[in-house]
């Protein structure tokens, strides 16, 4: 019988957090992480895209609950309102109850509740008052939504005591709150609110984590703000490069395909060992092997890789482009430059649309400025496909 190869996509995955199994490196950061929250302190993990700050918090909070903690997971990507925020803590935090899990489904499902779904209800009705039911009826609650959320929260410290647990509440992409269409209604009183029912919550613990990392520090750092030193900034190191290979080496062979030293270093430096980048071309190096029916990795299929690998990016490097363009007067410009690795000082654009530029791409998560005059942008394979931009 033929040997039937391994999905690309499943050995590296590129389309979102990685499973706690393929992570590559990060224990330390993993370890860390997790006994600050076990600590009971209050973390705030916000980086740049794509560098597996999702992927990091999906493996403490598994630990956590493995260890017997509660927890509570959303990302505020997937909520579309306050009252839905609301009504996805309280869900989620009385999910941790094994007996009120299984029900669940049903509770949501069906305007009227018998048997077990019945007596379940009955159950945290009496522990929590009648409100609980808009965890799992929420058009039936007569609150708004702010003070859904209040009791939501509330219910956090409430439930925690009951069981005798610590509770995690993780809140990835926590910088929506602040996003311009404020779908979540007023940013400081939602904020003012949240922080004083949970100082007040000596059982919960908090993992707020975001990509925009200048609207993370707006939140967290500014003294004005109501979350300002409610936790500590969790930083994340580079992933280093031993890590890299061994890992990248490790996902090659569960499909039996080997990779030179070299091929692998090719890989390493094109990607800059940015997370996704880097994944991104170990997958397209392995689409070439699968495609010549080969099983070992040199230069010429990380050379391909690396062609297939602009080639699926395309589109996504097309409308970077055009926010680039959008944000600033010369923001194209002055990109295209820091992504040759040329001053953007200096170039004959004016130094002051020059400041502008980089600030504006600084808070869309396109470039970091790593010292005094020292720019890249995030993504490395964006920063070859604008290098090879005609010059604007
Ligand atoms: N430790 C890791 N090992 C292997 N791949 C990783 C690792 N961390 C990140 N990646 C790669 O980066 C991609 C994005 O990971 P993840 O979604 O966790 O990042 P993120 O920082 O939360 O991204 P976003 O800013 O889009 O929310 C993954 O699909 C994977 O390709
Ligand atoms: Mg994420």
């Amino acid at each position: 019988m033929s040997y039937s190869r391994i999905p690309s996509q499943e050995l590296f995955p590129t389309k979102g957090p990685v499973p706690p199994g393929q992570l590559i490196g990060r224990s330390e950061a993993i370890a860390a992480l997790q006994s600050q929250l076990a600590a009971g302190s209050h973390q705030i993990l916000a980086g740049p895209r794509r560098t597996g700050k999702t992927s990091i918090c999906d493996a403490v909070i598994a630990r956590l609950k493995k260890g017997g903690d509660y927890v509570v997971a959303v990302d505020l990507f997937e909520v579309g309102s306050l009252s839905n925020l609301a009504e996805l803590i309280a869900r989620g935090a009385i999910a941790n109850r094994p007996g009120v899990k299984k029900v669940l489904p049903v509770l949501l499902r069906s305007a009227r509740w018998v048997g077990r779904a019945a007596q379940v209800s009955a159950t945290l009705k009496g522990e929590f008052g009648t409100e609980i039911e808009f965890a799992f009826a929420p058009s039936r609650s007569q609150k708004t939504p702010m003070q859904q959320l209040d009791y939501a929260l509330r219910l956090l410290e409430r439930l925690a005591t009951a069981d005798g647990h610590q509770l995690v509440l993780y809140l990835d992409e926590f910088q929506e709150v602040e996003t311009p269409l404020l779908r979540f209604g007023d940013p400081d009183l939602l904020t003012k609110s949240m922080r004083s029912i949970l100082q007040r919550s000596p059982h919960v613990t908090c993992l707020f984590a975001g990509s925009v990392e200048h609207m993370m520090k707006g939140l967290f750092a500014a003294e004005k703000r109501a979350f300002y030193q409610f936790g500590g900034f969790f930083s994340l190191d580079p992933i280093d490069e031993t890590a890299w290979k061994a890992g990248l080496r490790k996902a090659y062979q569960r499909d039996k395909t080997t990779i030179t030293d070299t091929a692998l270093d090719h890989i390493i430096a094109t990607s800059e060992g940015a997370p996704r980048a880097t994944m991104l071309l170990a997958q397209q190096a392995h689409v070439v092997a699968v495609e010549k029916g080969i099983f070992s990795i040199d230069l010429p299929e990380v050379y391909q890789g690396i062609e297939y690998a602009m080639a699926t990016e395309r589109q996504p490097h097309e409308a970077d482009v055009a926010r680039i363009r959008a944000l600033r007067t010369n923001a194209l410009r002055v990109a295209q430059r820091v992504a040759r690795g040329e001053p953007p000082y200096g170039s004959g654009i004016d130094s002051k649309q020059v400041t502008r530029a980089l600030d504006s791409m600084r808070n869309a998560g396109i470039v970091v400025q790593e010292r005094a005059r020292e720019w890249r942008l995030v993504d490395p394979l964006l920063g070859r496909y604008l290098s090879a931009f005609p010059a604007v």
